[in-house]
């Protein structure tokens, strides 16, 4: 049984929406400055730390071939998981918002998107994820990855930590840096888009996930 049918949700038109997925068609990814306000990058960033205090983070993992060195090397970041049932009221007005545009992406691209999965990430000062692919050898069914930055309002382009996507063309490869500013989304389709992340000289925040096919 799906638990969660996006099918259903109303469906108005909307611009932000539309912008995403003309992106996605001609780029594969997406660059959305404010999908958070203020307001709600604090509230979201705040439980972040709140969680991140109460140690319900956990070093994110790469398989099981790897020591603990080597993973920190390719992988840094600390995360922690979303659990709607117990998500807090910033946390669940980002689910739904996260929903209507799979729900748009659903009507307007039957991209039969069925589950969505999100959690917390800190990357720790000096820290990095090398160059990837996000979906696993056994298992295709991340469509696209989201990730929404919350890092303080302050943060500036010398603090590093950009995300590089490497977009592939008729005349090579070509990358592209997305620095992490707080209230942008980056959106991009899972299966075709290698990327990394760059190391930052803060603490860099961000809230990620993937929405998913069955
Ligand atoms: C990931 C990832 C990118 C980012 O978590 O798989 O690539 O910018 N994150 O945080
Ligand atoms: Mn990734």
């Amino acid at each position: 049984m799906p638990d969660e049918l996006f099918e259903q949700l109303d469906f108005e038109p909307n611009a932000q929406f539309e912008k995403i997925i003309a992106d996605l068609m001609d780029h594969h990814y997406s660059v959305v400055p404010d999908f958070l306000s203020p307001l709600e990058t604090d509230a979201l960033r705040e439980a972040l730390l709140q969680k991140f205090e109460n140690d319900a983070f956990k070093k994110a993992a790469i398989g099981n071939r790897f020591n603990e060195q080597k993973i920190k090397s390719v992988r840094g970041d600390f995360i922690s998981w979303i659990d709607q049932s117990v998500a807090s009221e910033a946390e669940f007005k980002f689910l739904k918002q996260i929903d209507a545009l799979a729900a748009y992406l659903n009507r307007t691209c039957f991209l039969g998107i069925a589950h969505k999965e999100f959690h917390y990430a800190v990357y720790p000062e000096g820290t990095r994820y090398k160059r990837h692919l996000d979906v696993f050898k056994n298992d295709d069914r991340r469509q696209l990855s989201l990730i929404c930055y919350l890092n303080e309002p302050d943060w500036c382009l010398q603090d590093g930590g950009e995300l590089i996507l490497y977009l592939t063309g008729e005349d090579g490869e070509r990358t592209r840096a997305v620095h992490p500013l707080p209230g942008r989304l980056v959106i991009f389709q899972s299966r075709e888009m290698e990327h990394e992340v760059r190391p930052a000289r803060r603490n860099r925040l961000s809230l990620t996930g993937w929405l998913k096919t069955f």
